[in-house]
């Protein structure tokens, strides 16, 4: 009797023991898998794609979704909070993704950020009403930019609204995506509380909306450039954000002045306002935006002399403002204070007048100089070892006289007649 117990407690501790040893080996493995309904969404997903090039061939039913090609999960839940599919690490042989981007993507109730830019997707589709959005989002990074603009027709959107819920997006990209027909653009935006950074270059945006009660104040970066807005920037525009600190819309079709409200931006560094229709003078408080690295105003219709005030900006690495038709001396633009290592200026065609100011030779940070096409008269008394970063220089089609400096690096492009 007693030796069946002892035999049957033996066999029950065995049992025991390899039950335990079993758990504890599976444990140590233990990769919680991925949630079944993510997986269920991102091979719906999959399904528009046309991957010729086996981009995602890990998107496979056999293989844990966690383990899927830029598919990243929480390690503890198991919920899919990543998607990275950009097309960048593949501009050497174009394996970029084609087919149909479908924006059921964004009912992973966990995803804070998803990639899907520099691709090649022809269309891109709208989840119908019944997989509406319903949980409260936690995206904060949304790029679905494409790579080539114009190959297959351009990608479009009819509207914006599909981005209200998604309340916490910081960085927003849809460059090249047509948005023509989207007339509220910016008060979408304006249901954006968090955002910090807004790329809408190339989406064919056709107007500015009114720009009352709206508030971005959080901003900054925006750029706007490659649109044909086809109008004035709106009196309040800069009246918007306070924080920016790039701000491109260059190539816009932008008509009239600029804003004196643009004083407001205090913290810009770059502002790009190139190749629009700009007219009248530049505003003098343009002089007052302390850290102002990059100003292109270039190819526009501005006029009368550029403020005095622009050379007290010490920041400024790059100031162009060529093809225009701006006048007045320029003997009175004085650099002085400039603390960048390296500068940049272009006032080609323009009809500038005077002589270049003697206090120029202290640039010693100056790289290129364009002064083509001015009026500019009197002595060239440039020593080019004054210059010693220099790499161009055009001084042509002006009235200067007197000497021209001789033995010209071989390095350095000059132009002086
Ligand atoms: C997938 O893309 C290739 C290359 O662009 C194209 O030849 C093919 O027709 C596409 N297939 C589908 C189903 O769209
Ligand atoms: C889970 O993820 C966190 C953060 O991504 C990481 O620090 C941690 O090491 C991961 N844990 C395991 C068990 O992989
Ligand atoms: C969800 O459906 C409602 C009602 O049809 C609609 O107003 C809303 O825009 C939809 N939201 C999304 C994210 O599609
Ligand atoms: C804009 O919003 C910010 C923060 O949300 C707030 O501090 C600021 O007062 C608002 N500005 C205006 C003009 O409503
Ligand atoms: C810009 O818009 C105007 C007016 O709507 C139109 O006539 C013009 O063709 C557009 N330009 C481009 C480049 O699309
Ligand atoms: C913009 O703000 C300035 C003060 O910062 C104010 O004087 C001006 O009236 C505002 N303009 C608009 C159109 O709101």
């Amino acid at each position: 009797m007693t030796i069946l117990t002892t035999q049957i407690s033996l066999l029950l501790l065995l049992l025991l023991s390899i039950t335990t040893f079993y758990k504890s080996l599976c444990s140590n493995h233990t990769v919680v898998g991925c949630n079944e309904k993510d997986r269920e969404t991102l091979l719906t997903f999959k399904q528009g794609i046309n991957d010729t090039l086996g981009r995602i061939l890990t998107w496979s039913t056999e293989i844990d979704c966690c383990a899927w090609e830029g598919v990243h999960c929480d390690n503890i839940t198991g919920r899919v909070t990543k998607l990275d599919l950009n097309g960048k690490s593949n501009f050497d042989n174009e394996p970029f993704l084609k087919g149909e981007m479908n924006l059921c993507i964004l009912e992973l109730e966990f995803l804070s950020y998803l990639d899907l830019s520099l691709n090649e997707f022809d269309v891109i589709r709208f989840p119908s009403i019944q997989h509406n959005i319903t949980h409260s989002s936690n995206l904060f990074y949304l790029d679905l930019s494409p790579f080539r603009y114009h190959d297959h027709g351009p990608l479009h959107m009819d509207n914006l609204g599909w981005l209200s819920p998604h309340s916490s997006l910081k960085y927003l990209d849809l460059s090249g995506i047509h948005l023509h027909k989207e007339t509220n653009w910016l008060q979408i935006v304006n249901t954006l509380p968090s955002l910090l950074e807004l790329q809408l270059s190339h989406c064919n945006l056709n107007n500015f909306p009114s720009v009352e009660y709206l508030n971005l104040s959080l901003l900054v970066t925006l750029d706007l450039s490659l649109n044909n807005f086809t109008s004035h920037l709106p009196d309040g525009f800069f009246n918007l954000t306070k924080d920016l600190t790039y701000l491109d819309l260059s190539q816009s079709n932008i008509y009239g002045e600029i804003p004196s409200s643009l004083l407001n931006l205090q913290n810009l560094r770059d502002l790009y306002l190139s190749y629009n229709q700009l007219q009248e003078s530049v505003p003098k408080e343009i002089g007052q935006l302390a850290h102002i690295q990059q100003l292109d105003l270039s190819e526009n219709q501005l006029q009368g002399s550029i403020p005095s005030t622009l050379g007290n900006l010490s920041s400024l690495n790059y100031l162009s403002i060529g093809s225009n038709n701006f006048s007045g001396e320029i003997s009175n633009l004085h650099f002085s204070k400039l603390s960048s290592k390296s500068f940049r200026l272009d006032l080609s065609y323009n009809s500038f007048s005077g002589s270049i100011p003697h206090s120029w030779k202290n640039l010693e940070y100056l790289f290129y100089i364009n002064l083509w096409s001015n009026r500019l008269s009197g002595e060239v008394l440039v020593n080019l070892s004054d210059w010693r970063r220099l790499q161009f220089m055009n001084l042509g089609e002006n009235e200067f006289s007197g000497t021209i400096p001789l033995n010209i690096p071989q390095y350095l492009e000059v132009f002086i007649y």
